[in-house]
This record gives C-alpha cells, sequence and structure tokens, in this order.
C-alpha cells in the first residue's frame, strides 16, 4: 500500500513519523475518516470542513490547503486501486525537541499529517446490513469536547471490546441516564415512525453521514426529533440505528440483550439506508 507522510507518497513500510510527536505521545492530534464507493469519495467536503473546525479548536495548524488534502485522497484512492473502503487521515501537533505539555511553536513545530487507505470491498453491500447489529450500554467515560474528532481513541476501543466480551457488536454509551453516541457512530432510535436522535452539543461528534441522513430525511417527510433519550425509551423503541461513514446506515436490532420490535431490522433504517446510498453515491 501507498501511504502520504508530510509531503511524501511512500510504501507503508517505509513511512516514518518521529518518536517526539505529539500524535503519539499526547494523543494530541485529530483525524478524519471518508468512504469511497465506486472509487469516489463520499461527503468529503464535509470532512474537510469538520476536520478545520476541530483544528481551529485545538489551535493546530493544517500543513496542507483543503484542495491539497482532497488531491491526496484522489491520489491514494487511484494508487491503491479503492473502489470501496475507506481513507483516513491523520493530523498531529509535530514533533517537538523537547517533550512539553505547552504547544510548540508552530513556526518552529509544523504539524505531522498522515494520509492511508483500507480496502473494504462489499462496504455498501454489507451483509451486516441485512441483519442488523446488537449493542450493549456502557457509561461515557470520554472527556468533554467529543465535538473535536481527536485521536484520543481508547476509551472507544475498551467500549468495542466491552461489546465483544458481551457478544455484541458495539456500545452506546450513557451519560447522565442519557444516550450519547456509540463507540465511533451517531445512535438514533425510531417510534412511531419519528425519528429521535441526540441533538448535536459537545457530548457527541457532529457525524456527517448523521447531517446527510437528517436531510434526506426531511427531503422523506419523515419526522425528525433531535432530544436526549434513555436507554429504557431505546428497549421500547420500534427501531433503532446507527450512522457513520464507515457503516452508513446500519439498523439496530438488538440491547442489552432485549430485542427491539420483532428483531428485525425494520423498514426507517433500511430504508434511510437506501436513500443515503443512493443520493451520495
Ligand atoms: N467514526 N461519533 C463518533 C464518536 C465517531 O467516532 C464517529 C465516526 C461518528 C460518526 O461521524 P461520521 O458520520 O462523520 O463518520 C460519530 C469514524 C467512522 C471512525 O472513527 O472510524
Amino acid at each position: 500500500r501507498t501511504v502520504y507522510v508530510n509531503g511524501d507518497y511512500l510504501p507503508e513500510t517505509d513511512a516514518k513519523i518521529s518518536i517526539f510527536d505529539r500524535g503519539f505521545l499526547m494523543a494530541d492530534g485529530v483525524y478524519e475518516v471518508t468512504s469511497v464507493l465506486d472509487g469516489k469519495l463520499i461527503d468529503f467536503d464535509g470532512h474537510v470542513a469538520r476536520l478545520e473546525r476541530s483544528l481551529a479548536e485545538l489551535e493546530m495548524a493544517s500543513p496542507v490547503t483543503s484542495e491539497d488534502l482532497l488531491e491526496i485522497h484522489r491520489a491514494l484512492v487511484a494508487r491503491n486501486g479503492i473502489e470501496e473502503g475507506m481513507v483516513y487521515l491523520q493530523i498531529t501537533r509535530g514533533a517537538p525537541a523537547d517533550r512539553d505539555f505547552v504547544f510548540p511553536d508552530p513556526d518552529e513545530t509544523p504539524s505531522s499529517l498522515v494520509v492511508f487507505t483500507q480496502n473494504k470491498p462489499g462496504l455498501a453491500d454489507n451483509p451486516a446490513a441485512k441483519k442488523g447489529m446488537r449493542v450493549i450500554s456502557i457509561d461515557d467515560m470520554r472527556w468533554g469536547r467529543r465535538d473535536i474528532k481527536t485521536v484520543q481513541l481508547l476509551y472507544p476501543s475498551m467500549g468495542k471490546m466491552m461489546a465483544k466480551k458481551a457478544g455484541a457488536d458495539d456500545a452506546w454509551m450513557v451519560q447522565d441516564g442519557f444516550v450519547t453516541e456509540g463507540t465511533s457512530n451517531n445512535a438514533y432510535i425510531v417510534k412511531g415512525g419519528k425519528i429521535i436522535t441526540r441533538a448535536r452539543s459537545n457530548d457527541i461528534l457532529h457525524g456527517i453521514t448523521r447531517a446527510a441522513v437528517l436531510r434526506f430525511a426531511a427531503e422523506a417527510q419523515m419526522e425528525v426529533e433531535e432530544r436526549n433519550f434513555t436507554i429504557a425509551e431505546a428497549r421500547e423503541a420500534d427501531e433503532a440505528f446507527i450512522t457513520s461513514a464507515s457503516t452508513f446506515v446500519m439498523p439496530v436490532v438488538e440491547i442489552d440483550g432485549v430485542k427491539l420490535g420483532d428483531g428485525t431490522p425494520g423498514r426507517v433504517a433500511p430504508r434511510l439506508r437506501e436513500i443515503y446510498l443512493e443520493e451520495s453515491r
């Protein structure tokens, strides 16, 4: 595989980052994940806009322009022959000479940029979408700025492990009694045809797929309510689903071992998945 590191396209085995990079030492970095269908980037503008917001919130400089980023993404998709898959980009606050909590001067320490691809044939035609997924609920123990897409992914990784050990596919995180989001996706329930999802705030990542799906839902005259919901309410819902760049729209059929409705994906989530895939590619 060819990857991009700080200006160079290299075989992945030749790509190097300093051991003093703050991404490695302090998780001082942000990232984005963009899906590829039919060799084309999905929702790229949204991902770049969110990246710029994440960078600004952390007073971090981008080493390249958004036009450059698009070119790098396209170059890697072409070089690696990605028809369906993902492009991952990470920007960290670079590698100062001395480890220090204080941010280094950006003129002396440029940010690092790494971009790589993952081939995922069958991403759109994912059989998991027909079956639906099972989630467990766990405490949300992440930091308070989840609207910034940082590379601090340890708690989400732990959450996925808790789910795996419980024989489930993912975990929905709960704060003060209300669901925030999935470990790497936004969470929704459907009740009486109405789509319910938590409103945007610092508590959740403002999903790019979420924005598109809510727009398509409104265009299809589906009712959407942005508000908090509990696990108890979710268990009583007709349907549930998640959205993310890597899963698009994925039905949830079981929460903490309780089947939703008849335990099948239902109508709303599969329809939204269909619309999303049709409209975005
Ligand atoms: N995750 N919430 C969290 C915590 C996420 O990590 C993600 C994305 C989302 C959905 O955002 P979007 O629709 O823009 O992908 C919500 C990516 C896919 C990842 O970490 O792999």
